[in-house]
Formats: C-alpha cells, sequence, structure tokens
C-alpha cells in the first residue's frame, strides 16, 4: 500500500487510489491533468471522450476549471452527459444541466450534438429515463444486452453515501438492466434520473470529487469499512480505475 500526502495516494489494489490534498483548488488542477490524460488516451483510441458529469457544488471549481482556457481542448471529440439530474427545467437554480451550463458550456466551443443533457421535455420521469437509454443507446451505438463504457464518469457523494441520484434505500439502487432509471423520493429534494449502477460499473474511469468535514464520516465508511448499505460503496468498476480524490477534511477520519 502506497501512501504520500498531497497527494497523500493510496493504493488500495491496483484500479483503485485515495488521493488527499490540500484544499479543492489542488483537487482541481489534479483534475485537470487527469482529464488531459483520459481524454488524450480516449480520443487517440477511438477518436471520441465520453465522459458524465456530476451535479452538486463540489465539482463547481473543476468546471470553472476547464473552461478557463476556451482552447485546452478538442471539444468538438468531447461529448458531455449528467450522471444525474433533477426534473425541473434547465433553466431552474436547481437543474445541474444550468449549472453545467453557466460554469463550463457558456465559456467554450462545443458543438451542440456533443452536448447530451437529459432530456426533461417528456410527460413524466419515466419517459425521460427511457429517452436518455435511447440516446446512450444511439450514442455508443450498442447493440442489445451491451452496457454504455464512459471513459469516465464524475460523481460526488452525500452526507447519507447516496451518489448520482442512487440514494440509500432507492428502488434505482438495484436497477440491473436499465442505463437511466426515475427516482423518487419522499425525503430528496426533486424528482430525478440517475445512471445505474450497471452503467457506473462499466466505466473505463469512475471519480469521486468529495470535499469538506461533513463528508468525513461518510467517506470512512465508504473507503475503510465498505459499508454497503452506502450507495457509493457499490461503486466498483469492473474493468476500471476507481479514484477517490478527497480534500483534507474529507479524508480526516480514514484509517486505514
Ligand atoms: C446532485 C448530484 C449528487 C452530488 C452529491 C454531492 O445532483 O446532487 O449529482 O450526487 O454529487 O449530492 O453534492 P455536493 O457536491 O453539493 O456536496
Amino acid at each position: 500500500m502506497a501512501v504520500h500526502l498531497y497527494p497523500f495516494i493510496r493504493n488500495m489494489d491496483q484500479r483503485q487510489s485515495i488521493f488527499v490534498f490540500e484544499n479543492n483548488d489542488r483537487i482541481s488542477a489534479f483534475l485537470i491533468d487527469q482529464w488531459k490524460e483520459i481524454s488524450g488516451e480516449a480520443i487517440r483510441r477511438r477518436g471520441v471522450f465520453s465522459v458524465a458529469l456530476s451535479g452538486g457544488g463540489t465539482p463547481i471549481s473543476f468546471y470553472q476549471r476547464l473552461a478557463e482556457d476556451p482552447h485546452a481542448f478538442p471539444w468538438n471529440k468531447i461529448h458531455l452527459f449528467l450522471a444525474d439530474e433533477r426534473f425541473v427545467p434547465h433553466d431552474h437554480p436547481d437543474s445541474n444541466y444550468r449549472m453545467v451550463r453557466q460554469t463550463l458550456l457558456n465559456k467554450i466551443e462545443i458543438p451542440r450534438e456533443n452536448v447530451h443533457p437529459v432530456p426533461l421535455e417528456t410527460p413524466d420521469l419515466q419517459s425521460s429515463a427511457e429517452k436518455y437509454e435511447v440516446e446512450l443507446t444511439r450514442f455508443f451505438k450498442l447493440s442489445p444486452g451491451q452496457i454504455p463504457r464512459f471513459d469516465l464518469i464524475l460523481l460526488g457523494i452525500g452526507e447519507d453515501g447516496h451518489t448520482a441520484s442512487l440514494f440509500p434505500g432507492s428502488p434505482a439502487l438495484t436497477e440491473g438492466k436499465h442505463f437511466a432509471a426515475p427516482v423518487v423520493l419522499d425525503h430528496v429534494r426533486h424528482q430525478r434520473v440517475t445512471l445505474t449502477l450497471p452503467v457506473i460499473n462499466q466505466a473505463e474511469n469512475v471519480l469521486f470529487l468529495v470535499t469538506g468535514e461533513n463528508k468525513a464520516t461518510v467517506v470512512r465508511k465508504i473507503v475503510d469499512q465498505e459499508d454497503f448499505s452506502l450507495p457509493a460503496s457499490r461503486v466498483h468498476p469492473g474493468s476500471g480505475n476507481l479514484f477517490f480524490l478527497l480534500d483534507q477534511e474529507a479524508g480526516s477520519q480514514l484509517t486505514r
């Protein structure tokens, strides 16, 4: 087990690493390098880089950083999806698409067809999830039985251990076939659509981005104890890499 500080790197096995940084700014800088490497490799191999972005507050500074130099990346070869979305109009303050648009999309030149928001102009949540699945099937050119393989999925973790919009006890957590699932839970603000575990666990790289002392306990439960009741503990890309990028506060209760 390799141990480094700032970044403190702990390899849980060859494909799982934990990095602890001084602050979110350092995380964003590291992420930019990861993005360069992963996108460069994907574009070299297949001509295209596919990524699912998460919502929430943590990735905002990273998205802003990505947009700092609008010519730093070949955006015409990059396809952006969302790991989850709230079922609200795209201009709603709680819309993940709105956040990504404001922090990133408005500042770069990316072809419209390279951006794949969760479709919300549907009569209901179920049809939104179904339409997203159709879009994923089309984009990844899947035959029946195949699962999309994103080059990168960027995820956050909530204090209750949710990731994307996979909440503890939610039926979406046990979805084994569909790529996107509706989420309706009394205690969760807004109905949502989320990518499902089969898709997340099929990715080539999954990167958890977690900051703040309020996440320290849940990070310990996920990383040290692999508490399976917490959705984020169920993220294990079978043939991909899993990274936890934490700031000092979020990593402060790690013991192993
Ligand atoms: C969302 C998410 C969600 C988020 C976590 C962490 O739409 O809310 O995608 O899974 O990543 O709740 O959110 P913060 O980054 O705001 O702590």
